[in-house]
């Protein structure tokens, strides 16, 4: 079986570690035929087939993420096709889903997509694969996401990488690299804390001011990835205390994603992260500078007279995008990836399985039994304890008008109060007389919207069933859920219909599973 067959690449983790590096020897292989001119090999990575189709909408401007897929899609003797958006029923108020659902229909087998809706390629994928179902079409959809707004450009992880690794003999064993610019708008950076992964040891150093800095969400990331992390605030700074990398990645100031604020300070924050003469004698022997590119003709982080020394690596690492893209195509289409033996668990992240939900044994003590609808015992009904231990009493009253709702307990008696634990820390309590069945699918959602609470089961005044609740590793299926990130699809402000879905971080965030966004437990529950 071939496992890149039909795989979508929407972030940079969606191919394994392992996955990735068989990528890199790929290229390397495809690069090395097509310099040499050795057509037998250039044969074995070739599609090769005119009504396979390979489709291109960029919904924002592109030119070198654009041009490499294309040419590369040329290089397969594939349909090559593109979306003309200014013109397309996108401005008619059609959804996205029902505009790609559509173009796969047509024989389109690879969608590259580029947009400023973060999420957008994931979302892309479990729809079109839905309609291919559904229709009988004899091949599910792939998506890369050619960029999405300040989120993720996994292509151009994966081209970056493959530069460094020409730089470092392709040896994985380590890296350390400076990044420099706008960290905070530029998703090329924010896919090397997961993509930078593929190396044993990893060292970053993050240039830039405190406006462009890096989210704080991808530096978390970074130091949970093992990665040596410091941050500096200028490269002048950088040159003077730092431990100098030999690799260098500039990045541009993204100035159209930034606000009045920002851009007002533009000159002085572009100081800190271009590149001056002065700076010439205090680099490594044998560094290199990388550059996604654009860079802005009239104020280039590297300047232009920097183009014909040996620290240019910037334009081996353009061309590198065509070759890596080559590869990437044939993979995804089944043509390439046979010989790929994979890793025992490279993918359990995904199917993270854990129980919640624990059973417990009643004490039996008095305790248990004394839980009261006002001055009465309740002989028979639910009491949710421990709700939100430790928040604020405002907090904790607005949660559980949310527990109710959720679970459908708004109906008949009962009510909420809240009181103090033997620790003095403030908690709710939800109680329900009457008989009330709580089935397997309840006692998920009451994990989800009230992890760390107690479930009591009370029948003729005993406790007879007692639960745990744990946070779940991942909340979904809820309509209260909402990312709290504007740019991202599930967001309601951009009308796509898209439910909310969440994971749980190893530091318990919660990542929204479209765009990334990191959220606390309470923030998921704030729809707008
Ligand atoms: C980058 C992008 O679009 O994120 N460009 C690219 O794809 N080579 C970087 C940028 O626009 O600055």
């Amino acid at each position: 079986m071939n496992v890149f067959a039909s795989r979508s690449l929407c972030v940079i983790e969606d191919f394994s570690i392992n996955e990735r590096r068989y990528f890199f020897q790929k290229v390397h292989e495809l690069k090395e035929a097509i310099l040499s001119g050795d057509e037998k090999t250039m044969d074995k990575f070739r599609i090769n087939d005119p009504d396979f189709g390979i489709y291109e909408v960029f919904l924002e401007d592109s030119t070198r993420t654009k041009e490499s897929f294309r040419n590369a899609a040329k290089f397969h003797h594939a349909k090559v096709s593109e979306l003309l958006c200014s013109s397309s029923s996108i401005n008619k108020g059609e959804s996205y889903a029902d505009t790609f659902n559509m173009l796969s229909g047509y024989s389109n087998r690879i969608f590259i997509v580029r947009s400023k809706v973060e999420g957008l390629t994931k979302w892309l994928s479990e729809e079109c694969s839905e309609y291919a179902e559904r229709n009988g079409l004899p091949y599910r959809p792939a998506f890369i996401n050619a960029g999405d707004g300040k989120h993720e450009h996994p292509t151009q992880e994966l081209l970056d990488e493959f530069s460094f690794l020409e730089d470092l003999d392709m040896s994985f064993d380590s890296i350390h690299v400076a990044l420099v610019g706008d960290l905070y708008h530029g998703r090329t950076v924010h896919s090397k804390a997961d993509g930078l992964k593929i190396f044993n040891h990893v060292k970053v150093d993050l240039i830039a001011p405190s406006e462009l800095m890096m989210p704080e969400s991808y530096i978390e990331k970074m130091n949970e990835n093992g990665f040596e992390v410091t941050l500096y605030p200028s490269i002048e700074e950088y040159l003077r205390k730092g431990d100098v990398a030999r690799l260098w990645y500039f990045t541009r100031p993204q100035l159209e994603r930034m606000g009045e604020r920002i851009l007002q300070k533009q000159d002085v924050l572009r100081e800190a992260i271009t590149f001056r003469k002065d700076f010439l004698p205090l680099l490594k022997p044998g560094t290199k500078f990388y550059h996604p590119l654009p860079r802005h003709k009239e104020h280039p982080t590297i300047p232009t007279w920097l183009d014909k020394t040996d620290l240019n690596g910037w334009e081996r690492q353009a061309i590198n995008g065509m070759y890596c893209r080559m590869v990437l195509l044939s993979l995804i289409a089944g043509r390439i990836g046979d010989d790929y033996v994979p890793v025992p668990g490279e993918h359990d992240s995904d199917l993270k399985t854990e129980e919640y939900i624990i059973r417990v044994e009643p004490s039996g003590k008095k305790k248990d039994k004394n839980y009261s609808e006002g001055v009465r015992p309740i002989s028979d009904g639910i009491v949710i304890d421990h709700i939100c231990k430790g928040d604020d009493p405002g907090d904790i009253r607005t949660h559980m008008r949310l527990i109710s709702s959720v679970l459908g307990l708004d109906d008949g008696r009962g009510g909420e109060w809240i009181s103090t634990g033997s620790d003095g820390k403030y908690k709710g309590i939800i109680f329900r007389p009457g008989c009330r069945t709580l089935e397997r699918k309840d006692l998920k959602r009451l994990a989800a919207v009230a992890p760390h609470c107690t479930l009591n089961i009370i029948k003729d005044g005993r406790v007879v069933e007692k639960y745990r609740t744990h946070m779940p590793p991942r909340i979904y299926n809820f309509d209260d859920l909402c990312c709290q990130n504007e740019a991202c699809i599930s967001n309601p402000v951009n009308g796509e219909g898209v439910p909310s879905s969440f994971i749980r971080t190893p530091d318990g965030h919660f990542a929204c599973a479209y765009c990334g966004r990191f959220h606390s437990f309470k923030e998921i529950w704030k729809k707008h």
